[in-house]
Protein backbone atom coordinates (compact mmCIF):
# COMPACT_ATOMS: atom_id res chain seq x y z
CA UNK A 1 0.00 0.00 0.00
CA UNK A 2 1.76 3.38 -0.86
CA UNK A 3 -0.21 6.88 -0.74
CA UNK A 4 -0.09 8.89 -4.04
CA UNK A 5 2.73 10.97 -4.45
CA UNK A 6 3.31 13.33 -6.71
CA UNK A 7 6.64 13.83 -9.13
CA UNK A 8 8.48 16.18 -6.72
CA UNK A 9 7.87 13.71 -4.11
CA UNK A 10 9.30 10.45 -6.31
CA UNK A 11 12.80 12.47 -7.23
CA UNK A 12 13.18 13.73 -3.44
CA UNK A 13 12.91 18.04 -4.71
CA UNK A 14 10.01 18.57 -1.94
CA UNK A 15 7.64 20.69 -4.18
CA UNK A 16 5.56 23.49 -3.21
CA UNK A 17 2.75 23.02 -0.46
CA UNK A 18 0.62 25.33 -1.22
CA UNK A 19 -1.46 24.12 -3.96
CA UNK A 20 -4.34 26.54 -5.15
CA UNK A 21 -4.79 24.24 -8.49
CA UNK A 22 -5.98 20.82 -6.03
CA UNK A 23 -9.19 23.07 -6.10
CA UNK A 24 -9.48 23.48 -9.98
CA UNK A 25 -9.25 20.00 -10.65
CA UNK A 26 -12.39 18.97 -11.80
CA UNK A 27 -15.77 20.73 -12.82
CA UNK A 28 -17.83 20.08 -9.96
CA UNK A 29 -14.56 21.01 -7.37
CA UNK A 30 -14.62 24.60 -9.46
CA UNK A 31 -18.05 24.57 -8.70
CA UNK A 32 -18.27 23.65 -5.55
CA UNK A 33 -15.79 26.31 -4.33
CA UNK A 34 -17.10 28.76 -6.72
CA UNK A 35 -18.22 32.46 -4.83
CA UNK A 36 -19.92 34.12 -7.39
CA UNK A 37 -23.05 33.05 -9.53
CA UNK A 38 -24.91 35.36 -11.71
CA UNK A 39 -28.29 34.58 -11.43
CA UNK A 40 -31.32 35.80 -13.82
CA UNK A 41 -32.95 37.42 -11.34
CA UNK A 42 -30.02 39.57 -10.64
CA UNK A 43 -30.81 41.18 -13.89
CA UNK A 44 -32.54 43.80 -15.53
CA UNK A 45 -33.47 44.47 -19.01
CA UNK A 46 -33.15 47.81 -20.65
CA UNK A 47 -36.15 48.26 -23.35
CA UNK A 48 -36.97 51.02 -25.85
CA UNK A 49 -40.37 51.59 -26.97
CA UNK A 50 -41.06 54.27 -29.66
CA UNK A 51 -44.20 56.11 -30.28
CA UNK A 52 -45.48 56.43 -33.75
CA UNK A 53 -44.15 53.06 -35.58
CA UNK A 54 -45.92 49.48 -36.28
CA UNK A 55 -43.39 47.35 -36.64
CA UNK A 56 -40.27 46.84 -34.37
CA UNK A 57 -37.12 48.96 -35.61
CA UNK A 58 -33.62 47.26 -35.21
CA UNK A 59 -30.92 49.77 -33.87
CA UNK A 60 -27.68 48.80 -35.95
CA UNK A 61 -25.15 49.75 -33.21
CA UNK A 62 -27.31 47.24 -30.84
CA UNK A 63 -27.09 44.19 -32.77
CA UNK A 64 -30.34 42.23 -31.00
CA UNK A 65 -32.23 44.72 -29.85
CA UNK A 66 -34.62 47.12 -31.06
CA UNK A 67 -37.10 50.13 -30.29
CA UNK A 68 -40.52 48.66 -29.60
CA UNK A 69 -43.92 48.97 -30.66
CA UNK A 70 -46.62 49.52 -27.89
CA UNK A 71 -47.87 45.45 -28.44
CA UNK A 72 -44.24 44.02 -29.21
CA UNK A 73 -43.12 45.89 -26.16
CA UNK A 74 -45.78 43.89 -24.16
CA UNK A 75 -44.91 40.55 -26.31
CA UNK A 76 -41.84 40.97 -24.81
CA UNK A 77 -42.12 41.63 -21.13
CA UNK A 78 -44.65 38.71 -21.03
CA UNK A 79 -41.80 36.76 -22.38
CA UNK A 80 -39.06 37.90 -20.16
CA UNK A 81 -41.55 37.33 -17.65
CA UNK A 82 -42.21 33.36 -18.54
CA UNK A 83 -38.36 33.40 -18.69
CA UNK A 84 -37.70 34.12 -14.98
CA UNK A 85 -36.87 38.27 -15.39
CA UNK A 86 -37.41 40.15 -12.67
CA UNK A 87 -36.98 43.51 -13.74
CA UNK A 88 -37.08 45.92 -17.14
CA UNK A 89 -36.72 49.70 -17.27
CA UNK A 90 -37.79 51.38 -19.75
CA UNK A 91 -36.97 53.96 -22.21
CA UNK A 92 -38.75 56.52 -24.74
CA UNK A 93 -38.51 57.38 -27.96
CA UNK A 94 -41.31 60.43 -28.55
CA UNK A 95 -42.52 61.70 -32.17
CA UNK A 96 -41.68 65.25 -31.16
CA UNK A 97 -39.48 66.72 -29.17
CA UNK A 98 -39.19 70.24 -27.73
CA UNK A 99 -37.14 73.01 -25.34
CA UNK A 100 -38.31 71.14 -22.00
CA UNK A 101 -38.93 67.69 -22.63
CA UNK A 102 -42.82 67.71 -21.64
CA UNK A 103 -43.11 64.22 -23.38
CA UNK A 104 -40.81 63.01 -20.19
CA UNK A 105 -44.09 63.98 -18.10
CA UNK A 106 -47.45 64.01 -20.07
CA UNK A 107 -49.75 61.84 -18.92
CA UNK A 108 -50.12 60.81 -22.67
CA UNK A 109 -46.52 60.38 -23.16
CA UNK A 110 -45.07 56.92 -25.08
CA UNK A 111 -43.64 55.96 -21.84
CA UNK A 112 -46.66 56.73 -19.47
CA UNK A 113 -49.06 55.01 -21.82
CA UNK A 114 -46.36 51.60 -22.03
CA UNK A 115 -45.96 51.55 -18.05
CA UNK A 116 -49.72 51.33 -17.86
CA UNK A 117 -49.47 48.41 -20.28
CA UNK A 118 -46.80 47.09 -18.44
CA UNK A 119 -48.47 47.27 -15.84
CA UNK A 120 -51.50 45.06 -16.98
CA UNK A 121 -49.82 42.43 -18.68
CA UNK A 122 -47.38 41.33 -15.94
CA UNK A 123 -48.89 43.02 -13.02
CA UNK A 124 -46.37 42.48 -10.06
CA UNK A 125 -44.85 39.66 -11.43
CA UNK A 126 -42.32 41.94 -12.64
CA UNK A 127 -40.34 45.18 -11.25
CA UNK A 128 -41.42 47.71 -13.92
CA UNK A 129 -38.81 50.71 -13.87
CA UNK A 130 -39.06 53.72 -15.62
CA UNK A 131 -35.44 56.04 -16.59
CA UNK A 132 -36.17 59.50 -15.65
CA UNK A 133 -34.40 61.76 -17.72
CA UNK A 134 -35.35 64.20 -20.55
CA UNK A 135 -32.70 63.71 -22.76
CA UNK A 136 -34.92 61.56 -25.24
CA UNK A 137 -37.62 64.44 -25.10
CA UNK A 138 -35.49 67.62 -25.50
CA UNK A 139 -34.64 68.94 -29.38
CA UNK A 140 -31.19 70.00 -27.65
CA UNK A 141 -30.46 66.66 -26.35
CA UNK A 142 -29.68 67.69 -23.03
CA UNK A 143 -30.84 65.92 -19.51
CA UNK A 144 -32.23 69.17 -18.38
CA UNK A 145 -33.95 72.45 -19.37
CA UNK A 146 -31.52 75.47 -20.77
CA UNK A 147 -31.03 78.48 -19.29
CA UNK A 148 -30.17 82.14 -21.37
CA UNK A 149 -26.11 80.95 -21.25
CA UNK A 150 -27.17 77.77 -23.09
CA UNK A 151 -26.36 76.30 -19.81
CA UNK A 152 -28.31 73.07 -18.09
CA UNK A 153 -30.02 75.06 -15.37
CA UNK A 154 -29.94 72.56 -12.26
CA UNK A 155 -32.89 73.38 -10.12
CA UNK A 156 -35.19 74.67 -12.93
CA UNK A 157 -34.78 71.15 -14.29
CA UNK A 158 -35.48 69.64 -10.71
CA UNK A 159 -39.08 70.73 -10.87
CA UNK A 160 -39.59 68.80 -14.70
CA UNK A 161 -37.91 65.62 -13.26
CA UNK A 162 -40.38 66.20 -10.11
CA UNK A 163 -43.47 66.42 -12.75
CA UNK A 164 -42.16 63.11 -14.50
CA UNK A 165 -41.22 61.21 -11.75
CA UNK A 166 -45.38 61.82 -10.68
CA UNK A 167 -46.21 61.16 -14.06
CA UNK A 168 -44.75 57.91 -14.21
CA UNK A 169 -45.91 56.54 -10.97
CA UNK A 170 -49.69 57.55 -11.87
CA UNK A 171 -49.21 55.29 -15.09
CA UNK A 172 -47.87 52.36 -13.17
CA UNK A 173 -44.19 52.62 -12.64
CA UNK A 174 -42.94 50.35 -9.24
CA UNK A 175 -39.39 51.95 -9.78
CA UNK A 176 -38.12 55.58 -11.39
CA UNK A 177 -34.62 55.62 -11.55
CA UNK A 178 -33.43 59.19 -12.36
CA UNK A 179 -30.00 59.27 -14.59
CA UNK A 180 -29.99 63.20 -15.23
CA UNK A 181 -27.61 63.79 -12.48
CA UNK A 182 -28.55 66.78 -11.30
CA UNK A 183 -27.87 68.18 -7.96
CA UNK A 184 -30.59 67.35 -5.71
CA UNK A 185 -32.68 65.26 -7.97
CA UNK A 186 -33.70 62.54 -5.54
CA UNK A 187 -34.83 64.61 -2.67
CA UNK A 188 -36.79 66.54 -5.55
CA UNK A 189 -38.34 63.19 -6.81
CA UNK A 190 -38.89 61.78 -2.76
CA UNK A 191 -40.83 64.78 -2.21
CA UNK A 192 -43.53 65.28 -5.11
CA UNK A 193 -43.89 61.56 -4.91
CA UNK A 194 -44.59 61.58 -1.59
CA UNK A 195 -47.01 64.68 -1.83
CA UNK A 196 -48.68 62.42 -4.42
CA UNK A 197 -49.54 59.17 -2.06
CA UNK A 198 -47.29 57.17 -3.75
CA UNK A 199 -44.86 56.63 -1.09
CA UNK A 200 -44.63 53.07 -2.51
CA UNK A 201 -42.71 54.27 -5.02
CA UNK A 202 -39.01 53.26 -4.76
CA UNK A 203 -36.08 55.17 -6.34
CA UNK A 204 -33.05 53.73 -7.91
CA UNK A 205 -30.63 56.51 -8.52
CA UNK A 206 -28.02 56.72 -11.17
CA UNK A 207 -25.37 57.80 -8.49
CA UNK A 208 -21.95 57.01 -9.65
CA UNK A 209 -23.02 58.11 -13.44
CA UNK A 210 -19.66 58.96 -15.52
CA UNK A 211 -19.24 60.95 -18.41
CA UNK A 212 -18.27 57.99 -20.31
CA UNK A 213 -17.80 57.50 -24.51
CA UNK A 214 -19.72 54.09 -23.74
CA UNK A 215 -23.18 55.46 -24.16
CA UNK A 216 -22.89 55.96 -28.02
CA UNK A 217 -25.02 53.29 -29.21
CA UNK A 218 -27.78 54.56 -26.98
CA UNK A 219 -28.13 57.61 -28.32
CA UNK A 220 -29.01 55.64 -31.46
CA UNK A 221 -31.49 53.84 -29.72
CA UNK A 222 -33.21 57.26 -28.22
CA UNK A 223 -32.65 59.32 -31.80
CA UNK A 224 -30.60 61.66 -29.07
CA UNK A 225 -28.00 63.92 -30.55
CA UNK A 226 -26.49 66.47 -28.45
CA UNK A 227 -26.71 70.10 -29.60
CA UNK A 228 -23.83 71.78 -31.16
CA UNK A 229 -21.30 68.72 -30.63
CA UNK A 230 -22.04 69.41 -27.19
CA UNK A 231 -21.39 66.75 -24.03
CA UNK A 232 -22.68 66.31 -20.98
CA UNK A 233 -19.22 66.96 -18.80
CA UNK A 234 -21.02 70.38 -16.96
CA UNK A 235 -23.06 67.51 -14.99
CA UNK A 236 -22.32 63.74 -15.58
CA UNK A 237 -18.61 62.33 -13.46
CA UNK A 238 -15.18 62.80 -14.65
CA UNK A 239 -13.74 59.11 -15.09
CA UNK A 240 -10.40 60.35 -13.63
CA UNK A 241 -12.33 61.06 -10.25
CA UNK A 242 -13.17 58.18 -7.28
CA UNK A 243 -14.35 60.27 -4.36
CA UNK A 244 -16.90 62.51 -6.21
CA UNK A 245 -18.76 58.81 -6.84
CA UNK A 246 -19.08 58.53 -2.99
CA UNK A 247 -20.20 62.09 -2.37
CA UNK A 248 -22.72 61.44 -5.28
CA UNK A 249 -23.70 58.17 -3.48
CA UNK A 250 -23.66 59.67 -0.36
CA UNK A 251 -25.73 62.31 -0.87
CA UNK A 252 -28.31 60.19 -2.78
CA UNK A 253 -28.82 57.90 0.27
CA UNK A 254 -29.42 61.07 2.35
CA UNK A 255 -31.87 62.01 -0.06
CA UNK A 256 -33.67 59.03 -0.10
CA UNK A 257 -32.63 56.70 -2.63
CA UNK A 258 -33.38 53.12 -2.54
CA UNK A 259 -31.20 51.72 -4.62
CA UNK A 260 -27.95 53.32 -6.48
CA UNK A 261 -26.32 52.52 -9.03
CA UNK A 262 -22.66 52.84 -10.46
CA UNK A 263 -22.38 53.41 -14.76
CA UNK A 264 -20.94 52.01 -16.90
CA UNK A 265 -20.08 48.61 -14.97
CA UNK A 266 -16.67 47.21 -16.53
CA UNK A 267 -14.52 50.44 -16.51
CA UNK A 268 -15.65 51.52 -12.82
CA UNK A 269 -15.57 48.23 -11.27
CA UNK A 270 -13.17 50.22 -8.40
CA UNK A 271 -16.08 51.92 -7.90
CA UNK A 272 -18.72 49.73 -7.69
CA UNK A 273 -16.74 47.58 -5.44
CA UNK A 274 -16.14 50.88 -3.07
CA UNK A 275 -19.67 51.87 -3.32
CA UNK A 276 -20.74 48.31 -1.86
CA UNK A 277 -18.44 48.24 1.04
CA UNK A 278 -19.05 51.61 2.27
CA UNK A 279 -23.22 51.66 1.70
CA UNK A 280 -25.61 49.55 2.69
CA UNK A 281 -28.33 50.06 0.15
CA UNK A 282 -28.63 47.60 -3.12
CA UNK A 283 -25.84 48.21 -5.38
CA UNK A 284 -26.61 48.48 -9.86
CA UNK A 285 -24.42 48.46 -12.20
CA UNK A 286 -25.25 49.87 -15.46
CA UNK A 287 -23.34 47.46 -18.40
CA UNK A 288 -24.07 49.96 -21.09
CA UNK A 289 -24.58 50.21 -24.48
CA UNK A 290 -21.00 50.72 -26.22
CA UNK A 291 -20.12 47.63 -23.38
CA UNK A 292 -22.34 45.37 -25.20
CA UNK A 293 -21.98 46.34 -28.17
CA UNK A 294 -17.86 45.69 -28.20
CA UNK A 295 -18.96 42.36 -27.32
CA UNK A 296 -21.10 41.98 -30.46
CA UNK A 297 -18.92 43.60 -32.74
CA UNK A 298 -15.73 41.32 -32.18
CA UNK A 299 -17.95 38.05 -31.38
CA UNK A 300 -19.11 38.99 -35.46
CA UNK A 301 -15.90 39.33 -36.54
CA UNK A 302 -15.13 36.00 -35.14
CA UNK A 303 -12.42 37.82 -32.44
CA UNK A 304 -14.07 36.69 -29.12
CA UNK A 305 -16.45 33.77 -27.95
CA UNK A 306 -19.43 35.83 -27.26
CA UNK A 307 -21.08 33.43 -25.30
CA UNK A 308 -17.59 33.42 -22.96
CA UNK A 309 -16.97 36.83 -22.97
CA UNK A 310 -20.59 37.44 -22.33
CA UNK A 311 -20.68 35.76 -18.94
CA UNK A 312 -17.39 36.32 -17.84
CA UNK A 313 -18.04 40.38 -18.04
CA UNK A 314 -21.25 40.05 -15.96
CA UNK A 315 -20.02 38.09 -13.19
CA UNK A 316 -17.30 40.15 -13.03
CA UNK A 317 -19.71 42.70 -12.20
CA UNK A 318 -21.27 41.09 -9.70
CA UNK A 319 -18.13 39.94 -8.04
CA UNK A 320 -16.85 43.18 -8.09
CA UNK A 321 -20.19 44.14 -5.60
CA UNK A 322 -23.27 44.79 -8.21
CA UNK A 323 -26.61 42.84 -6.92
CA UNK A 324 -28.23 44.06 -9.63
CA UNK A 325 -26.85 44.27 -13.09
CA UNK A 326 -28.81 46.49 -16.11
CA UNK A 327 -27.94 44.78 -19.27
CA UNK A 328 -29.34 44.11 -23.01
CA UNK A 329 -28.29 40.60 -22.36
CA UNK A 330 -30.78 39.74 -20.02
CA UNK A 331 -32.97 38.29 -22.76
CA UNK A 332 -30.10 36.24 -23.99
CA UNK A 333 -28.66 35.03 -20.32
CA UNK A 334 -32.58 34.05 -19.25
CA UNK A 335 -32.83 31.64 -22.44
CA UNK A 336 -28.92 30.21 -23.29
CA UNK A 337 -26.23 32.22 -20.81
CA UNK A 338 -26.67 29.98 -18.07
CA UNK A 339 -25.88 26.98 -19.46
CA UNK A 340 -21.99 29.09 -19.52
CA UNK A 341 -22.10 29.49 -16.22
CA UNK A 342 -19.43 27.32 -15.03
CA UNK A 343 -16.20 27.76 -16.39
CA UNK A 344 -15.66 24.96 -17.76
C1 LIG B 1 -29.86 59.31 -19.92
C2 LIG B 1 -29.31 57.92 -20.06
C3 LIG B 1 -28.26 57.52 -20.90
C4 LIG B 1 -28.13 56.15 -20.72
C5 LIG B 1 -29.10 55.75 -19.80
N1 LIG B 1 -29.80 56.87 -19.41
C6 LIG B 1 -27.47 58.28 -21.88
C7 LIG B 1 -26.61 59.39 -21.50
O1 LIG B 1 -26.40 59.71 -20.34
O2 LIG B 1 -26.11 60.02 -22.44
C8 LIG B 1 -27.11 55.28 -21.41
C9 LIG B 1 -27.34 53.81 -21.37
C10 LIG B 1 -26.48 53.02 -22.30
O3 LIG B 1 -25.52 53.49 -22.91
O4 LIG B 1 -26.79 51.83 -22.45
N2 LIG B 1 -31.26 59.31 -20.08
Amino acid sequence: MSIERDDSDRSGTPGPLKRPRRLRTTAAMRDLVAQTTLRVDDLVAPLFVREGIDSPQPITSLPGVVQHTRDSLRAEVAELAGLGVKGVILFGVPATKDAIGSGAFDPDGIVQIALADLRSEVGDEVVVMADLCVDEYTDHGHCGVLDADGRVDNDATLEIYARAAVAQARAGADVVAPSGMMDGQVAAIRRALDADGFNRVAILAYSAKYASGLYGPFRDAVDVEIADGGDRRDYQQDWRNVDEAMVEVAADIEQGADMVMVKPALSYLDIITRVRSRFDVPVAAYHVSGEYSMIKAAAANGWIDHDAVAIEQLTAIKRAGASIVLTYLTRWFAESGSQHLEAR
